[in-house]
């Protein structure tokens, strides 16, 4: 197995995320601005195969027609010199002042209706350039003050909103899905939609849920003291990994955008292991992007935006590689048949056997020694985890 990333691994990367200029509420940029024209070219030349960004990531918000479109002019071409293509694009909802209560959920009507045309301009742009998934990340959707925010409402405007881009993706015969990507909180004290479940639970009320799935951020769910790799789980369960956001987080503190790995390492290789082994006899449970956002840290100068950019890439084939190793080890089947993980597999009641049966089956309860689970019967969970380590740390 290759460590240097080509075209088919899909790595793709937000052009905020290298574009990071490293300004944070302390302190001011640390580093020049970076050209769409030259971030195509360098992400291309490290491999990536994709680019995506927000609106005013391209072209600054506020910009005139012609200044906008220069800007699509020149990605436009360099994505053709390159023939790197965009996956995703999302719409600025949160940076300018006009967004400070949120967009789609502002108290402000005239917000509202301001944030849905800016919107529909993007999903315009997306169509253009080929993007087949429309991100949308609800950072300033949320408010720090509980009587601030009718939470009621604001879902049912939420709601709104996206029914209505769901209308417009169809009527245009547009090929885009929409990917929601919860956040627990930063900036807002509180995000409407927090983690994955929130999420999920959203979309079924939507009129049209079929367009409608997930794009998880591996630190924002550990921001929430969450298990990444379980909400990618039940978000491929239910069908709804739309898209997917890579990077490192260490604990629940605030958003660190670290490099993939960077942060809770076994959670990492659990999710590669998922992503790349997960399916029905090993195979992939995620064809999409594997895409990176995270951000090159602010004490980098412009060679470590891509020497962080590389490194995010060779933390995924690594782990790819080292949970196929994992996978194949002999050893590790008879631990994970010895944990009677694939036992789970099997349905608790046999086939057409109704609760009348269960009820006269005297093996399942009257003659169930449940006490042999008394020191005895151990899974063996820790011996596999064991192995899992010492795989991830090339021991095996
Ligand atoms: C964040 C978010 C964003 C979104 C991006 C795409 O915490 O800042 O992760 O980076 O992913 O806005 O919509
Ligand atoms: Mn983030
Ligand atoms: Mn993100």
């Amino acid at each position: 197995m290759s460590l240097t990333p080509t075209r088919e691994d899909k790595f793709s990367f937000g052009l905020w995320t290298i574009g990071y200029n490293g300004t944070d509420p302390f302190g001011g940029p640390t580093r020049a601005p970076l050209d769409v024209v030259h971030a195509v070219e360098k992400l291309s030349e490290l491999g990536a195969y994709g680019l995506t960004f927000h609106d005013d990531d391209l072209f600054a918000f506020g910009s005139t027609d012609a200044e906008r479109q220069t800007q699509i002019d020149r990605l436009k071409t360099v994505l053709g010199d390159t023939g790197l293509v965009v996956p995703m694009v999302t719409t600025n909802l949160f940076s300018a002042p006009v967004f400070k209560d949120g967009g789609f959920t502002s108290n402000d009507r005239a917000v509202r209706r301001f944030a849905l045309r800016k919107v529909l301009r993007n999903i315009d742009l997306a169509a253009e350039l080929g993007a087949t998934t429309f991100v949308m990340w609800g950072g300033r959707e949320g408010a720090e003050y509980d009587a601030a925010k009718d939470i009621r409402s604001a879902l049912e405007r939420y709601r709104e909103a996206v029914n209505l881009l769901g209308d417009y993706v169809t009527d245009k015969g547009y090929d885009i899905r929409f990917a929601i990507e919860p956040k627990p909180n930063e900036p807002r004290g509180d995000i409407l939609l927090p983690t994955v479940g929130h999420a999920l639970a959203f979309i079924e009320t939507l009129e049209r849920p079929e367009l409608v799935g997930v794009n998880p951020e591996v630190g924002h769910e550990q921001m929430a003291g969450l298990n990444f790799a379980a909400g990618i789980a039940q978000a491929l369960y239910q069908g709804k990994l739309f898209h997917i956001d890579l990077n490192g987080q260490r604990g629940i503190k605030y958003d660190q955008d670290l490099v993939f790995g960077h942060g809770d390492l076994h959670n990492a290789f659990a999710l590669v292991d998922l992503l790349e082994n997960g399916g029905p006899g090993g195979a992939t449970t995620y064809d999409g992007p594997r895409h990176f956002d995270y951000k090159p840290s602010r004490t980098e100068d412009e060679s470590g935006v891509w020497e962080s950019a590389a490194a995010n890439m060779r933390t995924y084939l690594l782990l790819k590689e080292r949970a196929a190793a994992f996978r194949a080890d002999p050893e590790v089947q008879e631990a994970l048949a010895a944990s009677r993980v694939p036992e789970l597999s099997v349905p608790t009641l046999g086939e057409g056997e109704s609760y009348a049966d269960l009820l006269a089956d005297r093996s399942a309860f009257e003659d169930f020694d449940a006490d042999a689970y008394f020191d005895g019967k151990g899974f063996g969970f820790v011996r596999l985890q064991q192995l899992a380590l010492e795989h991830l740390a090339g021991a095996r």
